[in-house]
């Protein structure tokens, strides 16, 4: 099989997987997400991934423990049924059916869906080059609207972000919020070099990592104008990795070339995974 999905334990090809209409993930986007991915074979940080889950769950109160099938089980069956090299995930934990309306008590039980797929390739000439993106002028959903710490898969915000970075010819938008402080991507972190580095999952790896290399990264609160005059700036998610900001709103970073911070931290990432995937080591224990 190839792309193949597990609908509540039922694996099938995509094609012939089914969820209830009256899902409340598809009436109301109310269900929580993850995509994860494999290196060698096997799922990139499934621990801190499975954590996050449970996490957005909590927030939303979705019974994790009242879902039909064990989730971190399920995901190697899926995976194992789907029997290619690498593999894109998206596991789906919605709250499962109405009644319709916003009444919770008497529906359920939870939905999980994994989907495997094949995991997309990053050209080549994105990480060589790297990718434009766009301050769009659609803002981040603020903490008391729809919480951005909560992994839903009500992902409007992140779309019509998108979809305005499309029309401007970028590849990723990079959202403000409602101060028109930097957030992130629509699929994405964003981090920016200032002389040395300055500042997901992939974020708190790539954290890490610099930190360990003596790189002085910080978290703290910036304007656009701070992206546009970066030394250099990248974007990190489970499936792009670490990825170079070629230009912000057609203006070139650092001439337009993926400077050497950036290239320091793509090559630490790199050897993260590389050691990750021959150690053999329990996956989840890299953050530890
Ligand atoms: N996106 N910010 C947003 C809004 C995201 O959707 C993502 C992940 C990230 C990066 O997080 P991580 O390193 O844990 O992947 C940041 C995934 C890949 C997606 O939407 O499919």
């Amino acid at each position: 099989m190839s792309e193949t999905i597990s609908v509540n334990g039922t694996i099938t090809p995509a094609d012939a997987a089914v969820v209830s209409p009256l899902d409340r993930g598809f009436l109301f986007g109310d269900s929580v997400y993850e995509t994860m991915r494999t290196y060698g074979g096997r799922p990139f940080l499934l621990r801190e991934h499975l954590d996050r889950l449970r996490l957005s769950a909590e927030r939303l109160e979705i019974p994790y423990e009242r879902a039909p099938v064990a989730i971190e089980p399920e995901v190697h069956r899926t995976l194992a049924a789907a029997g290619l090299p690498e593999t894109a995930l998206r596991v789906v934990l919605s709250r499962g059916r109405g009644p319709l309306g916003y009444a919770i008590e008497d529906g359920g039980p939870p939905t999980v869906v994994i989907h495997a797929r094949p995991c997309p390739q990053m050209p080549a000439g994105n990480l060589r080059e790297g990718v434009d993106v766009a301050i769009v002028d659609v803002t981040r959903n603020p903490r008391t609207s729809l919480d951005p710490a909560i992994k839903s898969s009500n992902l409007l915000n992140n779309f019509l972000a998108w979809r305005a970075a499309q029309r401007l010819g970028a590849y990723e938008p990079i959202l403000l919020n409602l101060s028109g402080r930097l957030t992130e991507g629509a699929t994405s972190n964003l981090f920016l070099v200032h002389g040395d580095l300055l500042a997901g999952i992939t974020r708190a790896l790539v954290l890490e990592l610099a930190r360990g290399a003596g790189l002085d990264a910080v978290e703290e609160s910036l304007g656009p104008e701070a992206l546009r005059a970066a030394d250099e700036a990248f974007l990190t998610s489970t499936l792009k990795g670490v990825l170079p900001i070629r230009r912000c709103d057609g203006w070139p970073i650092r001439h337009g070339r993926p400077g050497p911070v950036t290239r320091r931290v793509i090559e630490l990432f790199e050897e993260r995974v590389q050691a990750e995937t021959k150690a053999g080591s329990a996956p989840g224990s890299i953050l530890r």
